[in-house]
């Protein structure tokens, strides 16, 4: 996480605060904000001050805080904090709040706020699980992002019910990792033309069953998400996936390794940067029935499979001077496994992440890799979450050696 002590110098970031149990967690948002040089001035609703007392805040941001429309000076201090404001930052959100924003409703302070915004809306839902993967609260969530707001995803995790689910306050770093994102956009990767893999792939034995792999794709979304936001042009060839496409990306939508391929291939030369992140699968069946095999045809006999085309190897023959980074999903002997695919493919970077057991990468909305290039040692990276670890995984992609710069645009359709 950025963490000079100056970084938000001079920024005005107005924190909002609702009634949900992690409204705590804003004390450390609020302390790491003005330990960074921000300028915070915090608005609560009714039911967040049930939860934490106005006054801890005011000591804490050294100014009075916003909780009512109609008490003290009518002076609509809510229209000149908004005016004046770098960033708004939502955080815990509600799903009640989440709603009101979502419909424009406007019979709170930070309803009215809203309203009148001239800056950024990072918006950091806290919830129940339930409540999180409600259709309602969903769809309130993808408007806000279609006009603009960034939302932080909750976290998987222990919920104040006791229960396991997505619900949680994103960590303190995510939060203020994307404040500064939203307030000082690093653009270092302007220029460059990204193609990045993700996802399973799903190779048919039937109309309905396939051969396929735990995947969820978001760590390829998040590397195409953070490549965007620093100003790639990129394009996201994603396997089978229940995944929203981040702002600025292009996806192309594919299901079998076959077709990854084709869709790779086509797009390779466009490319400066191939980042792979799809879990390809490895076999396919050898003959796939075009009606669904009944249970009484099949007496046991083995399955013929056929290896899928080895994409990474493919491309590498087409190559130009494209930067060509692999990830490798491994159950064990990480680094000796990963060098070997390193070498034999002729990468200039492989990601290797461990998959199996409690913290395997499939699925988890955090990770932890090695990072293995042909000329360093192999450098570890803590687990954090994936949209975070994007960045970083991107940082270590711009110290490569003899990287290729960016080339002149070309003019034939990527999409
Ligand atoms: C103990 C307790 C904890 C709560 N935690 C949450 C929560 O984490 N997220 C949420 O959306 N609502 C939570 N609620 C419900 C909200 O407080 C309620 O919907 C309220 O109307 C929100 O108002 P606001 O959005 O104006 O702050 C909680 C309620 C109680 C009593």
């Amino acid at each position: 996480m950025p963490g000079a002590h100056s970084q938000l110098a001079g920024k005005r970031v107005v924190l909002a605060v609702t009634g949900s149990i992690a409204a705590y967690k804003a004390i450390g948002i609020l302390r790491l904000l003005t330990q960074q040089g921000a300028c915070v001035q915090v608005v609560m609703t009714n039911s967040a001050t049930r939860f934490v007392t106005p006054l801890t805040f005011e000591v804490l941001s050294g100014s009075l805080v916003t909780c009512d429309l109609f008490s003290g000076r009518q002076d609509m201090k809510h229209l000149s904090l908004t005016e004046q404001a770098d960033v708004m930052l939502v955080a815990p959100c509600t799903a009640n709040t989440l709603a009101k924003l979502a419909l424009g409703l406007a019979d709170n302070v930070l309803g009215t706020m809203a309203l009148t915004l001239q800056c950024p809306l990072v918006i950091c839902p806290a919830m129940d699980g339930e409540m999180w993967s409600h259709p309602t609260v969903q769809a309130h969530a993808k408007t806000l992002q279609s006009r603009g707001a960034t939302i932080v995803e909750p976290e998987n995790g222990e919920l104040a019910s006791g229960q396991w689910g997505q619900g949680r306050l994103a960590t303190e770093e995510t939060i203020l990792t994307t404040v500064h994102n939203v307030l000082q956009p690093r653009r270092d990767w302007l220029g460059e033309r990204v193609l990045i893999s993700a996802g399973p792939t799903r190779e048919p034995i039937d109309p309905v069953r396939f051969f396929s792999n735990g995947s969820s794709g978001k760590m390829g979304y998040a590397m195409a998400e953070a490549a965007a936001v620093r100003g790639a042009e990129v394009v996201l060839v994603s396997g089978p996936t229940h995944l929203e496409c981040p702002q600025g990306v292009t996806r192309v939508s594919v299901v079998t390794a076959h077709e990854m391929l084709q869709a790779l291939t086509a797009r390779f030369d466009w490319a400066t940067t191939l980042i792979m992140t799809a879990a390809v699968g490895d076999f396919r069946a050898k003959e796939s029935h075009s009606h669904k095999m009944k249970k009484d045809q099949w007496n046991g006999e083995a399955l013929a499979v056929e290896r899928t085309p080895d994409i990474l190897l493919a491309l590498s023959a087409l190559r130009t001077n494209q930067r060509m980074i692999g990830f490798a999903a491994e159950t064990d002997d990480l680094i000796e496994h990963g060098q070997t695919k390193l070498q034999n493919k002729q990468l200039n970077m492989l990601i290797v992440n461990q998959v199996g057991g409690e913290q395997s990468a499939f699925g988890n909305d955090s990770n932890e890799v090695i990072v293995l290039t042909p000329n360093s040692s192999p450098c570890p990276i803590q687990r954090m979450p994936k949209r975070e670890l994007a960045d970083v995984l991107l940082d270590h992609m711009n110290n490569l050696s003899g990287s290729p710069r960016p080339q002149p645009p070309v003019s034939h359709p990527i999409s």
